[in-house]
């Protein structure tokens, strides 16, 4: 037992533990969800050097200043290609004199057989404000990775396909990713994402 004097000093340090204890505890549970719901802030974009289909170097650099469309495909691409370039034909039409107030940017997944003559002709069928871009399979690997797209081969031969995501990458006049337009999204909703950076 106690001394009676004690009693009451001890009681009292009991209790002033006991709330420090519950708050830090409710500080804690409070806490603890948001800990981990905190993700990395995934970053997309960066630095990249490639060729244009006139055979001009181009880097990031070449595109800020302007908000830029970034799409990457494959001439040989039989669907999937040609429906996105041709919906970026669409938006660039509908932006009118807006569309020289940015840049779109068609960037080949497949630097074994996309060569820049090949990307030019390709192009032709498109608006052609769109510069085509290629380079070495490594500076291809680099800005896919920096973009988070992804790409494989499919099927051996020289029939080959690749897989692709189809996403169209909208990056603001400082190359930060400022939007993403889906696959045949609709055409309003893509120019509303296009329009708040002009
Ligand atoms: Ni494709």
């Amino acid at each position: 037992m106690l001394p009676r004097t004690r009693a009451p000093v001890v009681a009292l340090a009991a209790a002033v533990l006991g709330l420090i204890g519950l708050l830090g505890l409710s500080l804690w549970l409070g806490l603890k969800p948001l800990l981990q719901d905190q993700h990395l802030p995934v970053i997309i974009g960066g630095p990249f050097s490639l060729t244009n289909h006139r055979g001009e170097r181009i880097t990031e650099k070449t595109f800020l200043g302007k908000p830029t469309l970034y799409f990457f495909g494959f001439t040989h691409c039989p669907e999937v290609c040609p429906t996105s370039l041709m919906e970026m034909t669409g938006l660039l039409k509908e932006l009118g004199p807006d569309a020289n107030r940015i840049n779109a940017v068609f960037v080949s997944l497949d630097p074994e057989r996309d060569t820049k003559t090949l990307i030019a002709t390709y192009l032709e069928s498109f608006d052609s404000r769109i510069v085509g871009a290629t380079g070495s399979a490594e500076e291809i690997a680099d800005i896919a990775r920096k973009f988070r797209v992804y790409y494989r081969k499919v099927e051996e031969g020289e029939n080959y396909t690749i897989d692709h995501t189809a996403t169209i990458y909208v990056m603001d006049r400082e190359g930060g990713l400022a939007a993403l337009i889906d696959y045949k999204e609709d055409q309003a909703s893509a120019l509303r994402k296009i329009k708040r950076l002009l």
